[in-house]
C-alpha cells in the first residue's frame, strides 16, 4: 500500500512540474506575441488606415493588403487572442479598432474566403465581448457567404474562375480544401438565429469534400472544378500545390482544421473519421521533417508528381518549409486530441505540443522586432505562383497564436 501511495505522488508531482514547465513556455510566448503585434502596431501608424498585415517585401519590411483580400480577419483575431491571454487593455482596444474596419465585409460575395475574414476578427470579438452588434455583422456575413452556394454542385463556389497550370482550361465552379474553414460561421449563424439553412449548407459542403476531394489515404486534392449545371466533378487539380496529384501541405492543415470543427459542430462520426484519416497521412508521412513543420508539398520533387507546363513550381527545386500548415495543424491538433481517446489521442497531442515548441524555438519564431514584427518566419505562399517563398504570413501568427490559447486551456 505503501509503495502505491509512492508512486500516486511521485506521478503526481511529475504532472504538475511539467505542467508549470509548460505554463512558462507559453506565458514567455505569449510575452513575446504580445511585445511583436505592439510592434506591428506602431509600423501600422505609418500606413494607411485601411492596410492589412500581410507578409513581407524582398527588403524585409512588412506589406499589407486590402481588406477585400482573403486574409484581413488574421491580425485582429491575433490581438484578440493576445488580449485574452494577457489581459492587456491596449490590446483590447487596437483589436477593437482593427475588427471594426471590417464592417464592409458583412456585405462582401465575391469570394469564399468571408469564414476567415470575418470569423477570426468579429467571431473572437463578439466571443470575448459579447457585443450583439458584432453577432448582427456574423450574422450577416453568413448571409453572404451562403449566396456562393448551389444546390447543383451542393458546394460553396470559391473562386469565380481557376485557370488550370496546365494552360489548356479555365474553371467556372472551383471548390477549394481551404473552404472547409469558412464554414464555422454558417454553423456560428444557424445556432444564433435558428435557421437551419446555414446548417444545411455547412454539412452538404462538408460532405461533398469528404466525397470529391478526399482521397482514399487521408490525403487531399486542392482544387475540386464542378459543372454548375450538372453538379458533376469535371476536374481535379492544385493551385498552390506541387502537382494536381500531390498534397499540399497547407491544404490538408485546412482539411484537418475543418472536419475536426465540423464534427465539433455536428458530432457526426463521419467527420471525426475524416479528420482523423487527413491527421494520420500528415503525422505518419515518411516525408515529414522530424520536428513536423513540413515541407510546402508532401511530395515536391518526388517521381510521379509533375506540375503543369506553366507552374513556377517546375522551378523550384529547394524543398522550403510551410511553417503556416504546422501552425494550423498544430491547433487543429490540440482540438482533435479531445475528442478522440486513448494511445491515439495522446499521439495528437504529443504532435500538437511537439510542432508548437518547434514554432516557438528560435528556428522558426522571429526575434523580438525582426521578420517585419512577424511572429513567424520560414511560411510559403504559393510556390506554384512565385509568391511569398519562405516569408513571414500573418495567418502562420494567428494560429501559432491560436494554438498556444488551446494549449493553455487544455492545462487547466
Ligand atoms: N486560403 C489560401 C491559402 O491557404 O493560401
Amino acid at each position: 500500500m505503501r509503495t502505491v501511495l509512492y508512486f500516486i505522488a511521485l506521478a503526481g508531482l511529475f504532472a504538475f512540474t511539467v505542467s508549470k514547465k509548460e505554463n512558462g513556455f507559453i506565458d514567455s510566448n505569449f510575452s513575446f506575441v504580445q511585445q511583436q503585434l505592439k510592434h506591428m502596431l506602431k509600423e501600422t501608424e505609418t500606413r494607411n488606415k485601411l492596410a492589412f498585415p500581410r507578409t513581407t517585401d524582398a527588403s524585409g519590411k512588412m506589406t499589407t493588403t486590402s481588406m477585400y483580400d482573403w486574409t484581413p480577419g488574421f491580425f485582429p483575431g491575433s490581438l484578440w487572442y493576445a488580449f485574452e491571454h494577457t489581459k492587456d487593455k491596449a490590446l483590447e482596444e487596437q483589436a477593437v479598432a482593427w475588427t471594426e474596419k471590417l464592417e464592409p465585409l458583412k456585405d462582401f460575395t465575391k469570394h469564399h474566403d468571408l469564414g476567415f475574414m470575418v470569423y477570426c476578427s468579429y467571431g473572437n470579438a463578439y466571443r470575448l465581448t459579447g457585443n450583439k452588434a458584432y453577432r448582427d455583422i456574423l450574422i450577416q456575413s453568413a448571409r453572404s457567404l451562403s449566396t456562393r452556394f448551389s444546390p447543383v454542385t451542393g458546394s460553396i463556389k470559391s473562386w469565380n474562375g481557376f485557370k488550370s497550370w496546365h494552360g489548356n482550361k479555365t474553371y467556372y465552379y472551383p471548390v477549394i480544401i481551404d473552404n472547409m474553414m469558412n464554414l464555422e460561421l454558417l454553423f456560428f449563424a444557424a445556432r444564433e438565429t435558428g435557421d437551419t439553412s446555414f446548417r444545411h449548407i455547412a454539412v452538404t459542403h462538408a460532405e461533398n469534400t469528404m466525397k470529391n476531394q478526399i482521397r482514399p489515404d487521408g490525403s487531399s486534392y486542392h482544387v475540386v472544378c464542378y459543372d454548375s449545371t450538372t453538379g458533376k466533378v469535371e476536374g481535379r487539380e492544385t493551385a498552390q500545390g506541387y502537382a494536381d496529384n500531390s498534397t499540399w501541405s497547407r491544404g490538408q492543415a485546412w482539411g484537418i482544421y475543418g472536419f475536426t470543427m465540423v464534427y465539433r459542430e455536428t458530432r457526426d462520426p463521419r467527420f471525426l473519421a475524416t479528420a482523423e484519416r487527413m491527421a494520420d497521412f500528415y503525422l505518419n508521412h515518411k516525408n515529414l521533417p522530424a520536428d513536423k513543420v513540413p515541407y510546402w508539398d508532401f511530395n515536391a520533387g518526388e517521381a510521379g508528381y509533375t506540375p503543369g507546363v506553366n507552374s513556377n513550381a517546375l522551378k523550384v527545386s529547394t524543398r522550403y518549409r510551410d511553417a503556416s500548415a504546422a501552425a494550423i495543424t498544430a491547433s487543429a491538433l490540440f482540438e482533435l486530441s479531445g475528442y478522440v481517446k486513448n494511445k491515439k489521442g495522446k499521439k495528437y497531442r504529443k504532435a500538437a505540443t511537439q510542432m508548437l515548441h518547434a514554432l516557438g524555438s528560435p528556428a522558426y519564431r522571429a526575434p523580438e522586432g525582426a521578420n517585419g514584427n512577424f511572429m513567424i518566419m520560414h511560411c510559403v505562399g504559393s510556390i506554384p505562383h512565385n509568391s511569398e517563398i519562405d516569408k513571414p504570413l500573418v495567418y502562420a501568427d494567428y494560429y501559432f497564436t491560436e494554438a498556444l490559447q488551446r494549449y493553455n486551456a487544455s492545462l487547466k
